[in-house]
Order: C-alpha cells, then sequence, then structure tokens
C-alpha cells in the first residue's frame, strides 16, 4: 500500500470533485461487451408468455425470437443463452427429449444461426431438467442422481447442440466429469472450435424460483439439488472445481448465483487467469426489478450491481437485464 502523505495535505475527495475527475480516475466500467441475454424459447407459433415471478420477462416461440434477437443484436451484445419450456407431455423420467434433434433449443439455434451469422454468439445449457418429469439435471433412481450415467446424455446433448450451430457449450448440471468427456466428445466429432463455459462454481440456491417457472421445472422439482450443486458455505471447494474443469478442457468457468457470491468471483479470478463469468440469476433479477417498481431503489442500482461484478473480477455478466440497460451503457 503506498500513501503519499497525510491530511491535510492529501485529500482523497479532491479526485472525487467533478464528474470528468471522476471519469478519468474510475478503474471499472462496465459496458456492453460485458453482457450475455438469456432468452426463454416456448414451442408453437406466435408466442410472447409471460413468466411468473419474473416481470417483463417473456417466452418467445422461434418464429418471433427476432424480436427480442434483433435488439441484443442492435445493442451489441455478444452472446445470447437459450433455455427452453418443455411441455409436460414431452417430459419424462430420462429427459429423452433434450436428445430429439427437432426440439425447441434445435430450431432456435438454426434460426439464430441462419438469421444472424455470427453477428452474435450463442450458448446452450447442457442439463436435463427442462427436459425430466422430476425437474432433477440428471438422471433419478431411487432418489439418487446418478452421475456416470447422466454423463453419457450430456455428451450427446453437448453433440446435438453442437452440430445445429452452438458456439458455446455451458454444461450446468454439476456433475463430475463431464467437461472432459464433453470435450472429448465434441473433438472426436470435429467440433475442436466449440467452446466450453463450464458452470465450474454453481451453488445450490433459493434464488432459481423463477427461472424454474420459466422452463416448467418447478412443480415437477422433487427434494432438492444440494447432492450435486454447492453448499454455499464453502468457499475452497470452488476453487477444486475450477482446477478441475481447466483440466478437463473448459475454455471460460461460470460462479452462480452472483451477487451473494462475489467472493467468490475474486477468489477464481485471482488464483485462476481464464476468463471467469457471473450469472445475475432470475431471483437477483426480479428482485431488483420490483424493488424499482416499488420505488424502494433507483433504476441505477442496476448498473451499479453489475459494475460490482466486473469489480470483483467477472469478465462479463448473464443477465435478464442485458437489452434493458445497453441504451444507458452507450
Ligand atoms: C438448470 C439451470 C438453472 C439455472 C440455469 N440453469 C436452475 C437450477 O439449477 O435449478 C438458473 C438460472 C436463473 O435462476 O436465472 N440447469
Amino acid at each position: 500500500m503506498i500513501i503519499t502523505g497525510k491530511y491535510p495535505n492529501l485529500r482523497l475527495r479532491r479526485n472525487r470533485n467533478s464528474d470528468w475527475s471522476r471519469r478519468l480516475v474510475r478503474e471499472n466500467t462496465l459496458s456492453v461487451n460485458d453482457l450475455i441475454l438469456p432468452i426463454f424459447l416456448v414451442d408453437g407459433k406466435n408466442k410472447k408468455q409471460s413468466i411468473k415471478a419474473m416481470p417483463d420477462i417473456y417466452r418467445y416461440s422461434v418464429n418471433r425470437l427476432s424480436e427480442i434477437v434483433d435488439k441484443a443484436v442492435f445493442n451489441k451484445i455478444p452472446m445470447v443463452a437459450l433455455f427452453p419450456y418443455t411441455a409436460k407431455n414431452l417430459k419424462n423420467d430420462s429427459g429423452s427429449e433434450s436428445l430429439n434433434e427437432d426440439n425447441l433449443v434445435c430450431k432456435a439455434i438454426q434460426f439464430i444461426k441462419k438469421k444472424y451469422k455470427n453477428s452474435i454468439g450463442i450458448m446452450c445449457d447442457v442439463a436435463l431438467d427442462p427436459y425430466t418429469s422430476h425437474g432433477h439435471d440428471g438422471l433419478l433412481n431411487k432418489g439418487k442422481i446418478l452421475n456416470d450415467e447422466t454423463v453419457k446424455i450430456l455428451i450427446k446433448q453437448s453433440l446435438l447442440q453442437a452440430q445445429m450451430g452452438c458456439d458455446v457449450i455451458s454444461p450446468s448440471d454439476m456433475m463430475d466429469g463431464r467437461i472432459g468427456e464433453i470435450r472429448k466428445n465434441l473433438d472426436k466429432n470435429n467440433f475442436k472450435d466449440v467452446q466450453i463455459l463450464s458452470y465450474a462454481v454453481k451453488y445450490a440456491s433459493s434464488f432459481y424460483g423463477p427461472f424454474r417457472n420459466a422452463v416448467g421445472s418447478k412443480s415437477l422439482l422433487k427434494g432438492d439439488k444440494k447432492t450435486y450443486q454447492m453448499d454455499y458455505s464453502n468457499n475452497l471447494e470452488a476453487i477444486r472445481e475450477v482446477a478441475l474443469d481447466i483440466k478437463e478442457g473448459a475454455d471460460m468457468v461460470m460462479v452462480k448465483p452472483g451477487m451473494p457470491y462475489l467472493d467468490i468471483v475474486r477468489t477464481i479470478k485471482e488464483n485462476f487467469k481464464i476468463p471467469v463469468l457471473a450469472y445475475q440469476v432470475s431471483g437477483e433479477y426480479s428482485l431488483i426489478y420490483n424493488g424499482i417498481k416499488k420505488g424502494i431503489i433507483d433504476k441505477n442500482s442496476i448498473i451499479e450491481v453489475l459494475t460490482g461484478f466486473k469489480r470483483a473480477g467477472a469478465n462479463a455478466v448473464v443477465t435478464y437485464f442485458a437489452n434493458k440497460i445497453a441504451k444507458d451503457l452507450k
């Protein structure tokens, strides 16, 4: 620590005195390049459905996807993340709809790639929870999640997404060993340039509720996800998770949820020189959105929180606010 002087010679307020000076000494700046926009998908035609507990967020049918993707491209947001709402009659024990080459995610990837080419990246979740009748991310047998059997399906799900044109494969399932197996299978099938963003540090959290409504898994979910998602009391375990995923071939890693886990973002950034992303999850979005709507906090809170992610060391943030704040960042 270098302090060159003391009060009254030294007055830290001097640098803060005017707007131009504050801009001059600013250490972290949020830009649209730091944002990833999640998009929810729904089957059918001409649909734009609202979602319980996620104000001002919608599910789009593929033929209306342009409405939101146009905005993202216009705003120069680098990437969208796709999440399907799967109809109940397509869900089963094994989540087999995840491997259907005509499923919603496949259609959406093809649509976006065809229309927008490489002007925006596409990232897809790899996990079974939108497709299983029990709402878990993996296969369930007598109340237990089967790790290795699940990984076998995730490998296929990833390959399918890559074949459709997905740029960034994002396993969010938290099974052990899946990054290495997915990388091996992608390479074997000549998808050497498809990136892997591992949700390496994903905590079992109460902040995912609105998302589970959005993908239709909330009412189905039996029990909790604590045998695969991390215990929120742990810090060192996050380092082990990231170290393993890097060894297995992850190109980027994610910390999730966001705001309560900024210390983890910082820890990962300091321990590994790899791009670290953070996910400001659905519960965080809805809390802030409702707080603003009720006049409890003001609108600037959105950028304040997102700048906090940057300050903590995140390279980018997945946020439902992406399109809504892009104009303010220009
Ligand atoms: C599931 C998945 C979840 C989220 C992204 N992928 C929820 C969960 O693990 O139950 C949460 C995102 C959010 O809350 O915004 N694989």
